[in-house]
Formats: structure tokens, C-alpha cells, sequence
């Protein structure tokens, strides 16, 4: 008989991963804290007061917009989580409860299988079969009064939603209790409660900055006043974001200041803080398959490739001297460094020149083509006022290489200089 505590046992035993909790870099975690939205979430907590201090009052409509990955998911789930607990916490007999219903529409695609989710959570085993929209919607507000609820419905992704459905369901969902006469038909006229009561709040969440246009003007009255800006995240702040995940999931040692640094650097064109956190992930991931304790800038160099496939020939049309130049670059940050000054690329592409015994262009030329790189997305320039003992000591700029790991580039350009010897 086999032994089977064999190969894999040896493999696990002697394994030291860099991740701590590596469950804190998966879609659905909520850190406990959220880095630069205080103003965002102050905006929905006002929006939504009303929740809390008079539930039943009034119906509350808001929409949270900001390009991908500026934290509208997060930020909504985390006030839904919040506020079940505020309003448990502070429950008295005969108070209405609180249901936090949270849809991602990219999942969840059409009114009826998002109304008939909705509803499997207040009945269960609601049969996902067998109604029409309209009768799904009076079902709904019926459940809200009969089981005395306050909800908050997040319709995320709205976007996904087809343009038709999308118009038609928002202004259906927007008079959910406001005496539209499809929701108040004779079946319903002996509603328990009050006919004024509001128990459903709403907040859709989009990529879409012309959101507000598509709807038809009723819709509009009832929600697109209430918009909640989320802009792109800072290159400082994304720093903030990266970091506090590396402390929440990895190991202490495997990562420094200059890596969550140049993380940061990659992801602020994007202002994206999942590229970030997932640039991360990547780059720990093959730090481990390397069976290195260390993450290091070349595995974020690495990782990006996985994250946002570039194309090899952009690097089979350069020039021969961009060529060259991309080659120094690469040579200099081989040994982890982020970022490399212009003045040592120079130097760089000079000896590089001589080794594969050309003439090095002018300067004039050369930072023109290093232009040249940066428009073509290989490598990222940045000017730095650097300053010592408070004067200040000129400029530099510093320049890191985007998309490609450098050991590609130079394994793809080396042969320039090799020929040539
Ligand atoms: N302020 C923040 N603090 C900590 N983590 C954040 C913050 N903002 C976003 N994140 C994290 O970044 C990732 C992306 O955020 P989220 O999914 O909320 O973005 P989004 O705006 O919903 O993007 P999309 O438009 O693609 O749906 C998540 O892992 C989230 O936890
Ligand atoms: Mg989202």
C-alpha cells in the first residue's frame, strides 16, 4: 500500500507562505475600516437619517456614482451591516425591523429574478416562478407592511440592467408606495397601516456619470436628486488602502513601504483601489510560488502583466534607440528598484550604446523617446522636487517601468547588445 503522507505532506510542512489571512483580498471582504470616504459616508448617513429616526416616515432615493472600484460596493454594504446592527441594537417591541437587501444587478440581471431574490429572503422558498413584475412588486410592499419591515434595497451594478427594464423598474420602484395605482389596485386597498407609510428606501450604485439623463423625468424627481459623488482614489490614498490591507493579510516581513509604494504608483492612473489591492494578491501569489519570503517590485512588475495584458509588439515596433533605452531602464530596476532618475538612464543608455557599439543620441533625442515610452504606456515618468534641509535641490524625474516586468525586457531586448559583441 501507498503511503500518502508523502510528497504534499513534505510540501505543506516546509511551506512558509506570505499570506496571514489571505480571505482579506476576496471580493466580498469589508475591512473594518474604510480609508478616505469619511465625506461620502457622512453624504448617506444624512440621506438615510430617517431610517433610524423615523422609519416609516419617508422613502429615501439615492444614487452613489464613481468609476470602477472607488469603493461604492464596499461603502454600501458596510452602512447596510451598520445599520442592522444600530437599529438591533436600539429595537424595541413594536418598532419596525430592519431589512438590508443588497443585488448585484451584474449577477442578478432582470426586474423579476431580482424582486423574486428580494422576496425568497422575506418567505422562503418563494417559488422563483409563475409571477409577473407588477404582481411581485405588490407582493413586496405587502410583505413590508404585514411584516412591519423598513428596508433598504442596493440595486449594485445598475448599469447591467438593460436600458428598457432599467427605466421601467426604477420608476416603478420609485412609487412603490407613493399611490401608484398598479401597487394600490382593489386587492390592496385594505393595506394594514397607514396608506402615507414609507417603508422602502432605495440606493443603486453606478458607473455611469450620464446615470441621471437615462431616466424618465418622474424618476428623476424621486431619484436623481440625491447623487453621491465617489471620485478616483489619490495615488496617497490608494497607498493608505494597499497598506492596511498588507498589514490585515500578510505576513509582517514580506512587505515594505517602497512595495505598497509602487503599487500605488501603478494604480493612480486608474485612481482603482481593486487594481491595487489585486496587484497585491498577484504579486504575494507568485512570491510564494518562488517560495520567496519577500514580495518584491518585480512581482508587482509581474502581476500587472496578469492584470492588464499588454501588447508584446508595442515593444517590437520601438527604434532601435528606444529600444535601447527601454533596455537601460529595464537593466537599472532589475534589483527591485521602483523607480529609476533620469539622469542615471542617461548614463545608462550611453554604456548600453557602447556595448552594442552605436552611437548614443543626443540628450535632446533621448527625452524625446523616453516621451515616446511613456506615451506608448511602457513606463511612467514623474517629476520630483526634491528638497534637503528645507532648500531646494532641483528637479528629477523619476521614471518606472509599466505593464511589462523588466526581466522580460531585457530576456526580449538583450540580443541587441549580444549581436553586436
Ligand atoms: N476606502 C476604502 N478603504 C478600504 N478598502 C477599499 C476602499 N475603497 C475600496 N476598497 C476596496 O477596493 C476594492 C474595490 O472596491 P469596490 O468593490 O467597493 O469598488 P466599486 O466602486 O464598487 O467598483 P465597481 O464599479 O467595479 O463595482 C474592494 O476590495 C474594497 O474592499
Ligand atoms: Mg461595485
Amino acid at each position: 500500500m501507498s503511503n500518502t503522507n508523502t510528497n504534499f505532506s513534505a510540501f505543506f510542512t516546509n511551506f512558509k507562505s506570505v499570506f496571514r489571512e489571505e480571505k482579506v483580498f476576496s471580493a466580498n471582504y469589508i475591512p473594518n475600516h474604510l480609508w478616505h470616504r469619511e465625506e461620502e459616508m457622512e453624504s448617506l448617513v444624512n440621506y438615510f437619517r430617517s431610517i433610524i429616526t423615523e422609519p416609516i416616515a419617508s422613502s429615501r432615493k439615492v444614487v452613489l456614482y464613481g468609476p470602477v472600484g472607488t469603493g461604492k460596493t464596499v461603502v454600501s454594504r458596510a452602512f447596510g451591516t451598520d445599520l442592522i446592527k444600530h437599529l438591533k441594537a436600539k429595537h424595541k417591541p413594536g418598532d419596525p425591523v430592519f431589512r438590508f437587501f443588497h443585488v448585484n444587478c451584474r449577477k442578478t440581471k432582470t426586474p423579476h429574478l431580482i424582486l423574486t431574490t428580494i422576496l425568497r429572503q422575506l418567505v422562503p422558498g418563494f417559488p422563483l416562478r409563475g409571477y409577473s413584475v407588477d404582481e411581485l412588486l405588490r407582493m413586496f410592499s405587502l410583505l413590508l407592511h404585514e411584516q412591519n419591515l423598513v428596508s433598504l434595497l442596493v440595486l449594485d451594478e445598475i448599469d447591467y440592467l438593460l436600458p428598457d427594464n432599467r427605466t421601467d423598474f426604477l420608476y416603478a420602484l420609485s412609487r412603490i408606495e407613493e399611490g401608484n395605482p398598479k401597487l394600490r389596485d382593489d386587492h390592496f386597498s385594505n393595506l394594514p397601516g397607514n396608506q402615507n407609510e414609507s417603508r422602502f428606501n432605495l440606493l443603486c450604485c453606478t458607473r455611469d456619470k450620464n446615470f441621471r439623463y437615462h431616466l424618465d423625468s418622474s424618476t428623476i424627481s424621486s431619484l436623481g436628486r440625491n447623487f453621491i459623488t465617489f471620485p478616483p482614489y489619490t495615488r496617497n490614498q490608494l497607498f493608505d488602502i494597499v497598506n492596511s490591507r498588507a498589514e490585515l493579510g500578510l505576513c509582517q516581513k514580506s512587505f515594505d513601504d517602497e512595495l505598497i509604494e509602487s503599487i500605488a504608483g501603478l494604480a493612480e492612473e486608474y485612481g482603482d483601489a481593486r487594481f491595487a489591492i489585486e496587484l497585491l494578491w498577484r504579486a504575494a501569489k507568485l512570491a510564494d510560488r518562488e517560495k520567496k519570503e519577500q514580495i518584491t517590485v518585480e512581482h508587482v512588475r509581474k502581476a500587472v502583466v496578469s492584470v492588464l495584458p499588454i501588447e508584446k509588439s508595442i515593444v517590437d515596433d520601438l527604434s532601435t534607440h528606444q529600444k535601447l533605452l527601454l533596455l537601460s531602464i529595464a537593466k537599472l530596476l532589475i534589483n527591485n528598484q521602483p523607480f529609476v532618475t533620469s539622469p542615471e538612464v542617461k548614463n545608462s543608455y550611453v554604456s548600453i550604446c557602447e556595448e552594442a557599439g552605436v552611437h548614443p543620441r543626443r540628450q535632446t533625442q533621448v527625452w524625446a523617446y523616453l516621451k515616446d515610452l511613456a506615451r506608448l504606456g511602457l513606463i511612467q515618468q514623474e517629476v520630483e522636487n526634491r528638497h534637503k534641509n528645507g532648500r531646494s535641490e532641483g528637479r528629477v524625474t523619476n521614471i518606472r517601468v509599466r505593464d511589462i516586468p523588466v526581466e522580460e525586457i531585457i530576456q526580449t531586448l538583450s540580443h541587441l547588445i549580444e549581436d553586436s559583441s
